[in-house]
């Protein structure tokens, strides 16, 4: 370790790390900023200064990559790099978008919970932002499941959420995929809904995204009350990211989940995504106090 890193908490979800050039970062750094991020969840690294090649080898020094989700509008890679996954408004000469998500919000999520293998994390490396607007929202799921009265977080211990994987976070339709209102038919995997975190085993709650969920073996509106009663919980801590081109955000994806708000179609914005692959599919946590 160099001596000059910093870790800033961010006094809800997250931390900031000073003093560390991701292009460079040694060992002994990497290590510690492990341990951040285990304890904190969401950290930011600001003031990079990163290619495609740069994010992506550090990607690698948390695991292997996992291939970018099936997005509804917008191509999905830059030529030549199919681990990094663009997210923009921008159109390319032919009117396409070169990203996804195009410039409205983004609702809570969980990235890509519908498969049966989710990353464990996703890194996210600002380009270019628009001057207001396009902020990126992270909420603890550690605390979302401590705001969750005891006696429905006994009820939901052993109970397992479908996530729909028909539309992503910006509402769009994922390619292929046929148009799905109802939950217990449409493409998606059940995973638990309260996990626990494999290295720490901090617990959380695991809802992945709002629209077409399900809690397994209920009826649907029995479903959906349930589901109404957790997502009051999600907002207990929450950190708000007000992008500067050069920002990378690396989140852990078991503990958080993210929203993104609109902005203005007439601005830009680039951002490149990294996935780093599951090491293991969500673990329902032990019972225990
Ligand atoms: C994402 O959901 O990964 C993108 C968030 C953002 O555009 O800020």
């Amino acid at each position: 370790m160099t001596g000059a890193l910093k870790v800033v908490p961010n006094g809800s979800v997250g931390a900031r790390i000073e003093g560390i050039d991701l292009r460079t970062a040694g060992e002994g750094e990497i290590a510690a900023v492990m341990q951040a991020w285990y304890r904190h969840d969401v950290l930011v690294f600001p003031g990079q200064q990163l290619s495609d090649d740069h994010l992506l080898a550090f990607s690698r020094r948390f695991g292997a990559l996992d291939s970018p989700p099936n997005q509804g509008a917008g191509r999905k890679s830059p030529p030549g790099y199919p681990e990094v996954y663009v997210v923009s408004n921008v159109l390319d000469g032919s009117g396409e978008p070169i990203g996804a998500l195009g410039d409205g919000e983004a609702l809570w999520h969980t990235d890509m919970s519908y498969a049966a293998l989710p990353p464990d994390a996703s890194m996210l490396y600002a380009l270019e932002i628009p001057s207001t607007g396009g902020d990126t929202c992270f909420a603890s799921m550690k605390a979302a499941l401590e705001l969750v009265p005891a006696p429905l977080r006994e009820r939901i211990a052993t109970l397992d959420i479908k996530h729909d994987g028909t539309y992503d976070s910006g509402g769009y339709l994922r390619k292929g995929m046929a148009p799905s209102a109802d939950p217990r038919s449409s493409t998606g995997t059940p995973h638990p809904i309260v996990i626990e975190h494999p290295v720490s085993g901090d617990r959380a709650l695991y809802l992945g995204r709002r629209r077409n969920a399900y809690v397994m073996g209920l009826e649907p509106e029995e479903s959906e009350r349930l589901l109404e009663q957790l997502w009051r919980c999600v907002e207990a801590s929450v950190y708000r990211h007000r992008w500067t081109p050069g920002d990378l955000v690396l989140w852990d994806n078991r503990t958080t989940m993210h929203r993104r708000d609109a902005f203005d179609p007439r601005s830009r914005r680039v951002m490149h995504r990294t996935q780093i692959k599951g090491t293991s599919p969500p673990r329902r946590a032990r019972s225990g106090p």
